[in-house]
């Protein structure tokens, strides 16, 4: 038994879907703790792709429990369609399989316009968001005028004048800008369909989890976003809106820290973002190259990910922040083909020497990556399975990021695939 928090080191998209789907295998309950259907993660299971944005990737374990936690923001349409889209892919989502708090708040159709009226209104400083509501929607829990998941599947009466008001307001904006206005009514009742829905799966998660950790069974917390799109942590204000680092888990879950065993970082092996903002390491090249090869787009908007050499200043930060016990590095098969590998050993800025990042963003965007380059290893690794057949120079650019974090290597991923994961 032992509860493990798994999260992004970078800026997403590290492959936390398939090193959670793999670890699930020896899990019991696996919880999203924060972020929205902003996620998307990928995971290929016997041949099939799934890709999740807000069910937790143990899903497609039978016999797992699956929690979405008060953390989160939930869009309940498209939860809705995400089962369905699960169902359509032979995964029935049944109410045993998967719990969702009460607590968590509720994306509403307003706050999915209002993310792409505000994006509009930032003009060239566009932070690039997803467009799934998620700001508004955290901004509406901090300022404490959020709905949440017991406001919906309460009293329709409540919720519906409630409700009103709130798309009233909203539309005052809206009309400032010529935004069509949402109509309260149908966008209401199509709400409160979907609470009839969903009403099976709404429970008190904190009381399961606490009960599951009772009887012995091992929690893994399936992270989303990454640690610099972390409110705190991240290239603010070029981040997501919730704590993507590992101690989002707690507050998103109930879950108390010291009942948590260990961290496991994700990374790339080399560097991706999408959406705007710094992004030091970044490589027009590399970014071709991967896009040539039908890599790199994103799974939520499928744009474009900008792609760049492994950044060591990201991840000794991130191995502090989030307590990183191991790394699992996907997507070394990325580099198999190259002769040489540049990675980031600090940043210089104005003149100085910078080993962890920095708070203003204005230094972010000057850091110019100061580069060392690594012997490639020009070799197939996809269908390494063990450590022991990584070529010497990966497993040298491995003991490389070891060393440079103070964190080991645990997990190697090769491919895609379930398969394609090394364990060390
Ligand atoms: P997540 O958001 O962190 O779950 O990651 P995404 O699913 O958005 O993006 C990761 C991409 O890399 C997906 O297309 C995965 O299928 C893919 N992937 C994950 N690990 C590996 C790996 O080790 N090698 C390769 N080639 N692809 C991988
Ligand atoms: P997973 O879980 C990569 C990025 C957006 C944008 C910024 C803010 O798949 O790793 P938001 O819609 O959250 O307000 O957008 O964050 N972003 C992600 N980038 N992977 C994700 O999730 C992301 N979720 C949000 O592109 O730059
Ligand atoms: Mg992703």
């Amino acid at each position: 038994m032992s509860n493990t928090i798994v999260i992004g080191a970078q800026w997403g998209d590290e492959g936390k879907g398939k090193i959670v789907d793999w670890l699930t295998e020896s899990a019991d309950v696996v919880v999203r703790a924060q972020g929205g259907n902003n996620a998307g993660h990928t995971v290929i299971s016997e041949g099939k792709e799934y890709i999740l944005h807000l069910i937790p990737s143990g899903i497609l374990w039978p016999g797992k429990l699956c929690i979405i936690g008060n953390g989160v923001v939930m869009d309940p349409i498209a939860l809705l369609g995400e089962i369905d889209g699960l169902k359509e892919k032979g995964i029935d989502v049944t109410s045993d399989a998967l719990k969702i708090s009460n607590r968590a708040h509720l994306v509403m159709p307003y706050h999915c316009e209002m993310d792409g009226y505000r994006e509009a209104m930032r003009g060239s400083g566009k932070i690039g968001t997803t467009k799934r509501g998620i700001g508004p929607t955290y901004g509406d829990k901090i300022d404490r005028t959020g709905f949440r998941l017991h406001d919906l599947v309460g009293d329709p009466t409540v919720f519906a004048e409630r409700y009103t008001e709130k798309v009233k307001a909203c539309n005052d904006i809206f009309a400032t800008a010529d935004i069509e206005p949402i109509d309260a009514e149908a966008t209401g009742k199509a709400l409160l369909e979907a609470a009839e829905r969903l009403a099976p799966f709404v429970a008190d998660t904190v009381e399961i989890v606490h009960a599951e950790m009772k009887q012995g069974k091992s929690l893994l917390f399936e992270g989303a976003q990454g640690t610099y799109l972390d409110v705190d942590q991240g290239t603010y204000p070029f981040v997501t809106s919730s704590n993507t680092i590992s101690a989002g888990a707690c507050t998103g879950s109930g879950v108390p820290p010291q009942k948590i065993d260990k961290v496991v970082g994700v990374a790339k092996a080399y560097t991706t973002r999408v959406g705007a903002g710094p992004f030091p390491t970044g490589n027009q090249e590399l970014s071709d190259r991967f896009h040539g090869m039908g890599r790199e787009f994103g799974a939520t908007t499928g744009r474009k990910r900008r792609c760049g050499w492994l950044d060591f200043v990201l991840l000794r930060y991130s191995a502090m922040v989030n307590g990183v016990d191991s790394w699992a590095i996907t997507n070394i098969d990325g580099l198999d083909d190259l002769a040489e590998i540049p990675v980031c050993t600090h940043y210089e800025i104005n003149g100085e020497k910078v080993n962890l990042p920095p708070a203003a963003i204005s230094d972010f965007e000057d850091a110019k990556p100061v580069l060392e380059t690594m012997p490639g290893w020009q070799t197939d690794t996809t269908g390494c399975r063990k450590y022991e057949d990584l070529p010497a120079n990966a497993r040298a650019y491995l003991d490389r990021i070891e060393k440079e974090t103070g964190a080991p290597v645990g997990a190697v991923g090769v491919g895609p695939d379930r398969s394609q994961t090394i364990l060390r």
